[in-house]
This record gives structure tokens, sequence and C-alpha cells, in this order.
């Protein structure tokens, strides 16, 4: 069975990321591209890497046709505006935004600083993490986006949670360093070469609206993160402090990584003692869907320092969307994933 998917908002970041999955996909066909300011073009004259791959040309958003299934890469807001529009066109639609991610409508109120504009469907997308909602994802209609930042976080939170380790009564403080991709493909004052080149940059150092999806994810309420901005293109990378219920071995560590890990097919645990690729590190994800998770116990303070990386455009964001079609749509869970990533690079 071959699907017929469309990308509304295919000429940016996340957008080309999810061409680039699906034009290689075993069982879908991209059938429109859409952007407003590239109608016309040609998909390799905005994402190079495409050339030779697919004669599309962009079409613009009034021009949707019905598909199967619709990827929606748009900017915060625009997918919630316009839902009713594109639930008509397709049955099945993963949204990459924030907009459909948080169930609570007090949260989404909350964190975004307006009442969410369709609060009646936010009970129908489910979490689009499939390390998080792989059961309910299976069938779904619709799933929403994660957050990159949000992901590197929970997946390094995650092994502790579920393994009942982190004690409620002790701050979590997560510390995430991300790369320029992450602000999409617009261009702004910060973007400029000279004033992002070579930045260490304290980007959000408390109040980051990931932090809404990290507490519905966890269940934890005491959660602290701060966002910096590192010389990387592609990549997050999560160091969260974790302070456990009582004194644990490094063997009982061990169990609850590998727990975690066992069954998911893009989750690695990186510890070794030697070597330069010690702990995870975003540098050799850039294009895969892998999440590496790793771990250190400073046993004297009994502190755990959880780590994980990604690439955010891929497990942070379209390789998770990929992933998700392939559950809601009953292929094979990996499939169009396979890449494994550079080195050296
Ligand atoms: N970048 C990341 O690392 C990342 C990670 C996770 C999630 N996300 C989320 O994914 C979404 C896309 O992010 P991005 O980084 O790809 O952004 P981006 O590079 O700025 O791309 C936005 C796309 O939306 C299109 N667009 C803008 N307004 C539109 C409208 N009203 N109707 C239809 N199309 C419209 C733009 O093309 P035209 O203007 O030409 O139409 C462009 O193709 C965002 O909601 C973001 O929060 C991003």
């Amino acid at each position: 069975m071959t699907l017929r998917v469309s990308i509304v908002g295919a000429s940016g970041y996340v957008g080309g990321e999810l061409l680039r999955l699906l034009l290689w996909h075993p069982q879908v066909t991209v059938a429109q591209a859409t952007s407003g300011r590239n109608t016309g073009r040609y998909l390799y004259q905005v994402h190079p890497n495409l050339r030779g791959r697919s004669n599309l040309q962009f079409v613009h958003p009034d021009r949707l046709e019905p598909c199967d299934v619709l990827f929606l890469a748009l900017p915060h807001g625009e997918a919630a505006r316009a839902i009713g529009r594109y639930q008509s066109l397709a049955p099945t639609i993963i949204d990459c935004s924030a907009d459909f991610r948080l169930s609570d409508p007090a949260a989404y109120a909350r964190w975004y600083g307006e009442a969410h504009p369709a609060p009646e469907l936010l009970g129908s997308f489910v979490y689009g993490l499939p390390e998080v909602s792989r059961a309910a994802l299976q069938g779904a209609r619709c799933a929403s986006g994660v957050g990159c930042n949000a992901t590197a976080t929970n997946l390094a939170l995650l092994p502790l949670v579920r393994a009942g380790l982190v004690d409620p009564g002790q701050p979590v403080i997560v510390e995430v360093k991300v790369g320029s991709s992450e602000g999409g493909a617009t261009v702004s004052e910060s973007s400029h070469h000279p004033e992002r080149a070579g930045a260490v940059r304290s980007f959000a150092p408390v109040g980051h609206r990931h932090t809404a999806e990290v507490e519905q994810v966890t269940g934890l309420r005491n959660v602290h993160l701060s966002i910096t901005s590192v010389e990387l293109v592609r990549g997050a990378l999560a160091t969260a402090h974790v302070f456990t219920t009582r004194p644990l071995s490094e063997k009982e560590l061990w169990q609850a990584y590998r727990s975690f890990a066992r069954d998911e097919p893009f989750v690695r645990i990186v510890k070794e003692r030697q070597g330069v690729y010690r702990f995870p590190e975003p540098k050799i994800l850039a294009g895969s869907n892998y999440a590496d998770l790793g771990f250190a116990l400073d046993a004297a303070t009994g502190r755990i320092v959880s780590i994980c990386a990604i690439d955010n455009l891929m497990k942070g964001a379209a390789g998770s969307a990929v992933q998700c079609m392939n559950l809601m749509c009953g292929f094979e869970e990996t499939a169009g994933l396979q890449f494994p990533g550079l080195h050296p690079v």
C-alpha cells in the first residue's frame, strides 16, 4: 500500500527534513509540498540536498488537495487557526508545531499567553513522541508535534521517572544546549552570522515554554529548564541534574536505563569508560532519528547527571513525526528512518 502524503510549510527547516524522509520512504508518495513564498519553484531550489530526487514544485497553500496523510510544519498558531480546513483534506494529520501538544487548555493559556483557538480538539491529538505514546498512536488519526528541547529533556528524565527514582521533594535542573536550526529558516537579527557564530548565549535561562511538555510527559512539577544557544546548526543536548529518593548504585541506574531503552528502536545508551564519544553527543546524530542517553552518578552527593542528545530536526521534529506516521498507518516503525548519522562530520 502506498499512501499519498503532503506537507504544509515544506519550505521550512522541519518541512525540508520531512521531504528528505518522505521522498525516500518505501510506503508513501509525496503528493504536494506547499510554500507561499516559493510557489512554482522546484523543491531542490530551496532544499538543495533534494536535487535529482523529485521534480515536484512548491504549490501555494491555497492549492492544497485531498491526500491520505497531511504533515503541518507551520509557525506557532497557524495550524490551530486553520485546522478545520486541514482536517477536511486528510483523514490523518501530523502537526509539528506546539499547537496541539498540551492536552490541558489551562496549561496552554499559561505557557503561550492566550486561550487556545480550538480547545475542543486538544483531546483528539495524541502526543507525538512514540517513546511516550506508542500504543495510543497506533491507528490514531491526529498526532501533535514534539518540542525539540522538551524531547531531549523528557528522554533524559524518563528512565529515572519510570523507575520511580526521582525525589519529588528536590528540584530537577536541566540545561539544554541547542543549535541554530531550532529557530527555523526565517532570518533575524540574532541569526545574522557575525552575531550567531561562536555564540554560547543564554537564550531562555528561565520560563521556556517546553517546560509545560516536560511536566505533562514526566508528571514532575519541579523541573527547571535553561536553554543555551551554542555553535551548532543541528542538535540539542539536555543535561539533567536529578536527586533520587535513596542512595543508588551504578548497577541500579544501568537497570533503569536499559529497561527504558530495551524495546525502543531509536534510543541508545551511550556510556563508555574510554574513547572520544563517552557520553551522548549531537555531533554524530545529524540527520539521524536516534536519541542517545547516558548518565553519570556522583555517589558522594547522590546527584545523577542524565544526558540526552538528539538532532532537533529529527527526533526533535520530523523524525518523530514520521515515526508517528509509521505507527498511525501500520507501517514498520523504523521505515524510512534508518540513516545512522555521519562520522566524522
Ligand atoms: N526547527 C526546529 O528545530 C523545530 C523542532 C520542533 C518543532 N518545530 C516546530 O515546527 C514548526 C516549523 O518549524 P520550522 O523551524 O520548520 O519553521 P520555518 O523554517 O520558519 O518554516 C515555516 C514554514 O511555514 C510556512 N508558512 C508560514 N506561514 C504559513 C501559513 N500561514 N500557512 C501556510 N504555510 C505557512 C513557511 O513557508 P512560506 O512562508 O513560504 O509559506 C515555511 O515553509 C514550528 O511550529 C516549530 O515550532 C521546529
